[in-house]
């Protein structure tokens, strides 16, 4: 019963960490100055998404011409790239979402965010609640567990495979559960 309980603890935080997402910022225009045809796109883009706690901005760009700096808010408004708070300027940023707020992105390029290339995250205070879940309480006919969208591809194959390796995994305990559930042993 007890390496039962164990179990069913593995699953949910297994669970909970399925739920948090990647986002890649601009999907498929990834991280740049925007074309005249997507203007918009770095203000369309978060309206588009429902970002929470423990999901992650993906910011990917040619490394040797682009970067990505989260500023404060005045220097978002006024394009002042000087002492941001954060500098990333490898490619492939991941910038992780760990406590509600505003959040203010442009690039670390002079003349880049005069020319649109900036990106402000507002996330709210209650998006932790998603982490509560319990595992299926009825019998066989409880749904599969659902999985969260990843908008954009993220070309990190080992993150993809171990993501696929994971829901098997998910799939495989909750069926154990519902058995063990449907059996009478719990
Ligand atoms: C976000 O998390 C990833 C993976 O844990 C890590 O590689 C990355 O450096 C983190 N990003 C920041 C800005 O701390
Ligand atoms: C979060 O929840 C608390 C209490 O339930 C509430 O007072 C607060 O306004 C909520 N915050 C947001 C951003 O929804």
């Amino acid at each position: 019963m007890f390496n039962l309980i164990i179990c069913i603890l593995f699953l949910v935080s297994i669970k909970a960490k399925v739920l948090c997402s990647i986002y890649k910022v601009g999907d498929l225009d990834a991280w740049g100055i925007p074309t005249s045809s997507n203007l918009q796109i770095y203000n369309k883009w978060p309206k588009n998404h429902n970002l929470k706690i423990g999901d992650s901005l993906f910011f990917l760009y040619p490394p040797s011409q682009d970067s990505v700096i989260q500023v404060t808010g005045e220097s978002y408004n006024s394009c002042n790239i000087k002492d941001p708070i954060l500098y990333m300027d490898n490619g492939n940023s991941l910038f992780n979402i760990t406590k509600p707020g505003n959040f203010y992105f442009t690039s670390g390029v002079e003349g880049h965010c005069g020319k649109s290339q900036k990106i402000h995250i507002s996330v709210g205070g209650n998006g932790s609640a998603d982490y509560v879940d319990s595992p299926p309480a009825s019998g066989p006919a409880a749904s599969a567990p659902s999985y969260p969208t990843v908008f954009g591809s993220i070309p990190v194959q080992a993150s993809d495979s171990s993501f696929i390796k994971v829901s098997i995994f998910l799939s495989a305990a909750t069926g154990l559960f519902i058995f063990l559930l449907v059996n009478g042993r719990i």
